[in-house]
């Protein structure tokens, strides 16, 4: 979707939008008795989202008496955030609970309710930097939900079978990635592929070239105190060498991946490496998988010997929406869903990673995640996207970063006139010399 849209437009979307939504209302949850009031929620729909919503959403449900519709989100984060604003622009009442991703505090702050009143300090158990960037003008605008970085996932029976150990570089990434792929396709497994991502043009890639980036040194495309550095040397190198990907370790079809399309290939056994979030290890352990047991979990690789493996910080919090009929009804409701009970069931039985911090030394948690105490530093240490520094300005430059990457690993454009070219976008999008 592409930003800005005319109002017009975004209006007569909105309605075309709002009907297939509505339509889209899933479920009815809760009891047939006249129940006390109806909450409707938007949560996600990559992998098992939709499930765990509606699991909670029914125990909240049967506890309070009150009935919770649930509103079917795009699985793409882009495509969801351009719902949810032409929603909230039309001040539209209609769904009362969002999931917002850890990028939007700042683009739908005008839009969404301070919950400090509602949460009795509850936040002061979640992970603070995620509790700071839901923060805007002192007002609470979203409970943490749960947390996301970019993780490695590789095949360990694969790596173990040609003697290699996880990838700790690119560079090495590429060229096991290549053996394997070539090894097994010469044994009969002809649709085996070396590594898949999500290379599709909307938010996803744009999380994944900033893992490529900023391992080889090359920062975060604006960095903290606003300056605009994604026109560098590591930047060029990165996007060269993920452009090298494209047809030689990595299908040409990647270039339309998304979470779950990335997701479909390693699952079925097809790809010997996997970027993707925490969500895909509970999928990948399920006992129909075909890759149960046999799957890995590393840090991404560095840039190089001097770069540092980088994963993006990525997360969902829930907020209420301000048009909401029954703002104090649904603070309640985002308390317990983002409550100590609902994320220890969703990181034991979906592997989503808690924002409690509590919950990382839970016994019946870490047996389930034994990645959560070994890359423990991958997740408090993740990289920011350049959100907080943009603010409402965020989408335009996201848009503009996958665009320009997505262009390089199409072969449209050579990663050299892109990034200058990108350099150009977002100068003209910030106009003066500051961001706000
Ligand atoms: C995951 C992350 C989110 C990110 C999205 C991109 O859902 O949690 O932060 O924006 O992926 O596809």
């Amino acid at each position: 979707m592409a930003w800005p849209q005319p109002i017009n437009t975004m209006k007569h979307q909105y309605k075309l939008l709002l009907r297939a939504a509505l339509g889209a209302i899933a479920l009815v949850l809760g009891s047939s008795v006249a129940a006390a009031a109806t909450l409707t929620i938007s949560c996600g729909s990559v992998g098992p989202d939709f499930e765990f919503c509606k699991k909670a959403a029914q125990t909240w449900s049967k506890q309070t008496g009150n009935e919770v519709k649930l509103f079917n989100a795009p699985q793409s984060s882009t495509d969801t955030l351009g719902l949810i604003r032409q929603m909230l622009s039309a001040k539209s009442a209609e769904v009362d609970v969002f999931a917002v991703d850890v990028v939007w505090p700042g683009v739908l702050a005008d839009d969404l309710v301070d919950l400090k009143p509602y949460s009795k300090g509850a936040e002061a158990r979640h992970f603070s930097a995620i509790v700071a960037n839901n923060t805007v003008d002192g007002k609470l605008l979203a409970m943490p939900w749960f947390a996301d970085a970019g993780l490695l996932y590789f095949r360990k029976d694969l790596l173990d079978k040609y003697g290699l150990k996880p990838p700790t570089t690119w560079a090495e990434l590429s060229e096991q990635a290549k053996q394997v792929q070539d090894g097994e396709r010469a044994a009969g497994n002809k649709g085996m592929q070396g590594f898949v991502f999500q290379g599709k043009a909307y938010e996803g890639l744009g999380c994944n070239a900033l893992e490529w980036i900023n391992s080889y040194n090359g920062g975060s495309v604006v960095e903290p105190d606003g300056k605009i550095s994604i026109n560098n040397p590591g930047a060029l190198a990165a996007l060269t060498m993920a452009h090298s990907w494209i047809g030689t370790i990595a299908p040409q079809g990647v270039l339309n991946y998304g979470e779950e399309d990335a997701r479909a290939v390693f699952q079925k056994g097809e790809a010997v490496f996997m970027r993707n979030w925490p969500y895909a290890w509970g999928l990948s352990q399920a006992k129909d998988s075909v890759i149960a047991d046999k799957v890995g979990i590393a840090p991404l690789p560095a840039g190089s010997a001097e770069g540092h493996p980088a994963a993006t910080l990525g997360g969902w919090s829930l907020a209420v929406s301000k048009y909401s009929k029954n703002p104090a009804l649904a603070a309640a409701f985002v308390m317990y869903l983002t409550s100590s009970e609902v994320q220890k069931d969703r990181s034991i039985n979906g592997s989503y990673n808690p924002t409690l911090t509590d919950l990382y030394k839970d016994p019946e948690v870490l047996i389930k995640n034994p990645f959560y105490r070994r890359l423990y530093k991958v997740f408090t240490n993740a990289v920011p996207r350049p959100a907080t520094a943009t603010g409402a300005r965020y989408p335009e430059v996201s848009n503009a970063f996958w665009h320009a990457v997505h262009d390089v690993l199409s072969g449209k454009k050579d990663a050299k006139p892109s990034l200058a070219e990108l350099e150009g976008k977002l100068k003209q999008i910030r106009r003066g010399e500051t961001w706000q």
